[in-house]
């Protein structure tokens, strides 16, 4: 396994208050690690920290190899950070802004002419190509933000909260580029409040609180440690619901069938368990119209193991 990432006990503090404490992270290289938590729990300082924007108090990180405090002038030239992408110029337009990148990243003008199209495709400013970058809105540029960031194919790509404010249209357009620089081997932070996103990008997840790790792995293993699957039954009437119910909590000692309107769920710890539970619903006087299992969205996972709902605070700090 190739490291793209490497971090061991890092540390930020700002006065008196440990914005980062203590991060352990490994991201093997031509992977996405999602980075996961609620407002304030250190995930923009670690990116930042990684993208040699701030100094760590303590602790050590790699890209590639390099040291982010003693090698931050390679570092630099390794990653694509958006957010940050000052070089733009507001009297150019979208097309030349990014053709001007691609040449300064030394690609020659056919390919540049190329990469710049697909970018500003993908990026839904094809039609506003031509028009300067001072007339564009918030959101277009922050489109032709994450294209320049992305246009030169760089090896290690963070994204902070990449999609917050972008139409569907541009955000199916970063995940298509984000997938295909990671098939090229492409290293990728990200970090997001959409647990959607998460699910379709990331290979894995680390949960931060507070500055520090509460949880990680992958999606699947995440929800494993929230709980197993749930029996989802459905019945004619709420009435039979509760009866079903009833008769499941006599037959199945040890589990906790749920009644919810015509529905009944019944939480399985293990798989094993779904066989003896499917026996007693045929076993039962209840006539059931319809069953489904589910395992726990990321969402609940994210719920359960912050105590926080994604949404629940209405301050934003943005990078
Ligand atoms: N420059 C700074 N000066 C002082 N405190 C800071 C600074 N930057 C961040 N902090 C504090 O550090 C903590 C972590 O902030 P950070 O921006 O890393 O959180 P985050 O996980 O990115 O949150 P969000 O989801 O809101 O983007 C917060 O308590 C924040 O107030
Ligand atoms: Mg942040």
């Amino acid at each position: 396994m190739t490291t793209g990432i490497q971090v061991e006990g890092l540390v930020k503090r700002y006065g008196d208050h440990t914005a980062v404490d203590g991060v352990d992270l490994t991201v093997p290289a031509g992977t996405v690690l999602g980075l996961l938590g609620p407002n304030g729990a250190g995930k923009t300082t670690t990116v930042r920290m990684l993208a040699t924007l701030v100094k760590p108090d303590a602790g050590r990180a790699t890209v590639l190899g390099y040291d982010v405090v003693t090698q931050a002038q390679q570092v630099r030239q390794l990653i694509g950070l958006t957010g940050q992408f000052a070089a733009v110029d507001a009297d150019l337009s979208g097309r030349d802004n990014l053709y001007l990148i691609g040449r300064l990243l030394d690609m020659p003008r056919r390919r540049a002419r190329e990469r710049v199209d697909r970018m500003l495709e993908r990026f839904g400013l094809t039609d506003a190509a031509t028009k300067l970058v001072r007339d564009y809105s918030g959101g277009m540029r922050r489109r032709l933000d994450l294209a320049a960031c992305l246009l030169g194919s760089p090896r290690v790509i963070y994204l902070d909260e990449p999609t917050t404010g972008l139409d569907p249209h541009s955000r199916n357009g970063l995940w298509a580029t984000v997938r295909e620089l990671v098939a090229d081997g492409s290293t990728v932070l990200l970090t997001t409040q959409y647990m959607e996103e998460a699910e379709a990008l990331a290979d894995s997840l680390v949960v931060m609180r507070n500055g520090g790790i509460i949880a990680s792995g992958t999606v699947a293993e995440l929800a494993g440690r929230v709980g197993g699957r749930t029996l989802l039954l459905t019945t004619a009437s709420p009435d039979d619901a509760g009866e079903l119910a009833a008769g499941l909590r006599a037959q199945l000692p040890g589990h906790q069938p749920d009644q919810d309107g015509d529905q009944v769920r019944l939480p399985l710890a293990h798989d094993e368990d779904l066989a003896a539970a499917l026996q007693a619903v045929a076993a039962a006087t209840v006539t059931v119209t319809a069953v489904d299992t589910r395992v726990p969205t990321l969402d609940e996972v994210f719920i359960t193991l912050t105590g926080a709902a994604t949404d629940a605070e209405p301050e934003r700090s943005q990078a």
